[in-house]
């Protein structure tokens, strides 16, 4: 079999070890196995990809990024884009392997449809992809927001500070959340439920004249500021894709600068960006993604096209691939409740 790879998207650490999983297990049993460059991108016009041999896949599985490169692309935006891409998968490979988010499962979905023989990988920092418990880098990235928090604590001790921080999380506040609570932040403010800045305010000042001299408060970037009882942005630069970039509303800052105003306490924002999204994977992530890389694997061996791995109770399963976009994998309330307990 000829079978190509790609990953589309924002990267993801554990990204390598994905790939790697599905390159060396059908390098084993002798296919052709394609590297195709910048996601949707290398699969418009001449097809962007280069041959993967076994050295290409040794000393990766530590490696942060994606060896293949990704590009957030607007598949509507060149007329005939996504028949491009159909038309370049069929006429090239046997099976193609894609590992991305709800973007690019959405395009994963369009193309399965239409008789691409595509098996999806779950990746999205974000983790809001519906019916797996597991999806390549979130887990790092909840380790950078957590370690982030013990710097911060130290800091925030010293100068009786107030410190905000704002994490990933587009839609969701899975980073936030589970970051939050690993590093013991003192209030997580989520997409998922809505508070206002009177409310913050308040919590602060409550800590605070209950004898706490400092406050951590982690935002999701992802936050809507009329949500916060402000103004809502309206647009933003385009993230490629025909979404609006989110870290550009500053919902941090804004929050910061709230809190600030309404309790007089000396407040800081840090925004930790693209830092949760680079360098080494955790050693969750690099058996993770190499458990649903081989699966995958597993599935393309199958011909069980229009699947992805997915992790239910432990356990790698398949599922379809319209099923993790159909709805979006939201924080439950009662995880929420958890960390709000020790706020
Ligand atoms: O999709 C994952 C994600 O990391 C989001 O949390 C974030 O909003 C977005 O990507 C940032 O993407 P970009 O790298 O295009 O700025």
């Amino acid at each position: 079999m000829r079978i190509g790879i790609l990953t589309a998207g924002g990267d993801a650490p554990g990204l390598n070890a994905a790939v790697r999983a599905v390159g060396r297990r059908a390098l084993a049993d002798g296919h052709e196995v394609w590297g195709v460059r910048n996601g949707w991108s290398g699969l418009i016009g001449e097809v962007d990809a280069f041959a993967l041999e076994r050295p290409d896949l040794a000393g990766i599985l530590t490696e942060g990024g994606t060896l293949l490169g990704s590009v957030r692309f607007n598949l509507d935006k060149p007329p005939g884009g996504r028949e491009q891409v159909l038309e370049n998968i069929t006429r090239h490979y046997d099976a193609v392997v894609t590992m991305g988010g709800d973007g690019t499962m959405g395009v994963a979905h369009w193309l399965a449809e239409r008789g691409a023989p595509i098996v999806g990988v779950p990746k999205t920092l974000d983790n809001d992809l519906a019916g797996t418990a597991y999806c390549i880098g979130f887990d790092t990235a909840v380790s950078i927001v957590s370690e982030a928090l013990d710097r911060l604590h130290t800091t925030a001790a010293s100068h009786h500070r107030v410190m905000v921080l704002e994490t990933m999380g587009r839609s969701t506040g899975w980073v936030a959340t589970m970051g939050g609570l690993a590093g013991g932040a003192d209030l997580i403010v989520i997409p998922e439920f809505e508070v206002t800045y009177e409310e913050i305010a308040a919590h602060v000042a409550r800590r605070h004249s209950e004898g706490r001299t400092f406050s951590i408060v982690v935002v999701a970037e992802g936050v809507s500021l009329q949500g916060l009882g402000g103004h809502d942005v309206l647009g933003g630069p385009d993230d490629g894709t025909g979404r609006v970039q989110v870290a550009s509303h500053n919902v941090g800052q804004h929050v910061a600068r709230q809190i600030h105003h309404l309790t007089g306490f000396e407040t800081r924002a840090t925004v930790l960006g693209h830092v949760q999204r680079g360098g080494s994977p955790t050693a969750y992530d690099r058996i993770w993604a190499t458990h649903v890389g081989s699966a995958a694997y597993d599935a393309v061996c199958e011909g069980d096209f229009g699947s992805i791995p997915v992790v239910c109770d432990g356990r790698v399963m398949r599922a379809r691939i319209e099923q993790v976009i159909a709805e979006r994998h939201l924080v439950p309330r009662e995880l929420w409740e958890l960390c709000a307990h020790f706020f």
